[in-house]
């Protein structure tokens, strides 16, 4: 009995370590594909995002886990003034638009960062004379946010206004202009690109502090102007053990305005050498952000900066410090990220062939998928996920274009369920928000080739039917489903 009893373990065991070797799944390990950053957030309703920049684009290691973690990316350095007006009236994309298109190809969302800001500000707009920043300002602002019109979730249309004393800085712009820069930037993206999101984005407006009372004294009086604004970015950059005890009422005061708001630059550094009890402290700190972003409804999402500590900003701007991400120097996860992972709901997880469901639902309805049908001939076939919970869910549909001609353009309709109403959309715009909708192509992903697909997606209430559609109909065609 005994003997029998060890002899299968052995056997399990060699199973085990030929599985590994082989590089197949192992019995055990880490939480990671099945439960990923950006499919525990968006069980939430809410994003997981990454700041990149354009050369790592060709870091193999640092792309896999982007595009498997993230949904939001934030271009690091390339949609700056520097790089995007480095002389007055000449414009360069390049940079930015190769981000936007990894982006795109991996089904992330973008956040654009940023159009005005006193830092990374060639010098030709300080040296500008007073009365000409103004046009410079709005001509800049209206060149960037129309080039990258419905491309960008959102963009940071002023960044890091504040000093640390509650006071505007005395930049170029205010300068200028006065506290009504901000206004007037706000006014000029709203123009260019209505439906992208406005922020206002700093640092140290984590907690509620002087600063952070600044901030929102300036919201409140930006709103009763009628001013465009939808969302206040908080930075995020912390210093192991110093998350704010604030933090989460922070963000439901100006949530209370009416405002999303999203960490957008997250990490937490450590002094050199990180010891195990700093990434232990580390862990408890990316646990507290994520969950008073969890707490707060319009808190729509957590970006980190950077995918790793071997890419991050921290050691070549504070001396000392590093290691402040969830990732370490091979791109391994750290206790951070694992904490993050429970945070959001997810944890370590068995492996089996078959899709896990997010550890993190509190519905019975999560998740769904439509079901197959024959689809008689059609050329297209839909694939449907929806992942709900109480009172929302998000779906994600991928259009595949079965057929032999390529389609240049396309409406999708469909039939949301009773009750169901959508209230953001990615990829592509859905009108109306209930009943009988149609998914229309963006600029960026109107063409779909030969055996080629696109996908998009939506988030919407529910008042307790969460099931996908039944059926859908490409340019007027019933497509395929499963
Ligand atoms: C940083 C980039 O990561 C660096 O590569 C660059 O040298 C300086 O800027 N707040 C912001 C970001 O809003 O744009 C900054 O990014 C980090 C601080």
């Amino acid at each position: 009995m005994h003997l029998t009893h060890n002899r299968r373990l052995a056997a399990a065991l060699a199973v085990v370590a030929s599985a590994a070797l082989a590089g197949s799944l192992a019995l055990v390990r880490p939480a990671s594909a099945d439960t990923s950053l950006k499919q525990l957030a968006e069980a939430k309703s809410k994003y997981f995002g990454t700041a990149l920049v354009q050369s790592n684009l060709s870091n193999s290691a640092l792309v896999g886990v982007a595009t498997s973690q993230f949904d939001m990316m934030t271009p690091g350095n390339e949609m700056k003034w520097d790089t995007t007006e480095p002389s007055n009236g000449t414009f360069n994309f390049g940079p930015g638009d190769a981000l936007v298109a990894f982006a795109q190809a991996h089904s992330m969302r973008v956040r654009g960062h940023n159009l005005v800001w006193h830092s990374q500000l060639p010098s030709w707009v300080s040296s500008l004379p007073a009365n000409q920043v103004q046009a410079a300002m709005e001509t800049h602002i209206t060149t960037e946010a129309t080039h990258y019109k419905g491309e960008v979730y959102s963009w940071d249309v002023v960044n890091e206004p504040f000093n640390d004393d509650g006071t505007l800085r005395q930049d170029a712009f205010y300068n200028a202009m006065g506290t009504g820069y901000i206004a007037d930037a706000l006014r000029t993206a709203h123009a260019a690109d209505p439906n992208a999101k406005l922020y206002l984005n700093d640092y140290n407006i984590e907690g509620e502090n002087t600063k952070s009372n600044a901030m929102y004294s300036l919201v409140q009086s930006l709103l009763s102007q009628g001013v465009p604004i939808n969302g206040i970015g908080l930075e995020s950059h912390f210093i192991l053990g110093q998350v704010p005890s604030t933090m989460q009422a922070n963000m439901a005061r100006f949530a209370a305005l009416g405002l999303d708001v999203a960490v957008t630059e997250l990490d937490d550094r450590i002094q050199l050498p990180a010891s195990s009890a700093n990434l232990a402290q580390q862990a408890s700190d990316y646990s507290t952000v994520v969950s008073d972003c969890l707490a707060v409804t319009r808190c729509v999402g957590v970006s980190q900066w950077g995918v790793g500590d071997a890419d991050s900003w921290i050691p070549g701007t504070f001396s000392g410090y590093g290691a402040a991400t969830m990732y370490d120097q091979n791109y391994q996860p750290k206790p951070a990220y694992n904490a993050a992972v429970s945070a959001l709901g997810g944890g370590v997880t068995s492996s089996s062939s078959s899709p896990t469901t997010p550890a993190s639902s509190t519905s019975p309805t999560s998740p769904t998928s439509s079901s197959s049908s024959p689809g008689g001939g059609a050329a297209c076939k839909v694939s449907d996920t929806v992942d709900a919970w109480n009172t929302g869910l998000t779906e994600n549909i991928t259009i595949s274009n079965t057929g032999s001609a390529a389609v240049n353009g396309w409406n999708l309709a469909f039939t949301l369920a009773s009750g169901q109403s959508v209230t953001n959309a990615w990829n592509a715009t859905i009108s109306p928000s209930s009943g009988s909708v149609t998914a229309t192509n963006l600029s960026y992903d109107a063409a779909i080739a030969p055996g080629g697909s696109v996908s998009f997606g939506l988030q919407a209430t529910h008042t307790g039917n969460a099931s996908a559609p039944p059926s859908f109909s490409l340019n007027g065609q019933a497509c395929a489903t499963g």
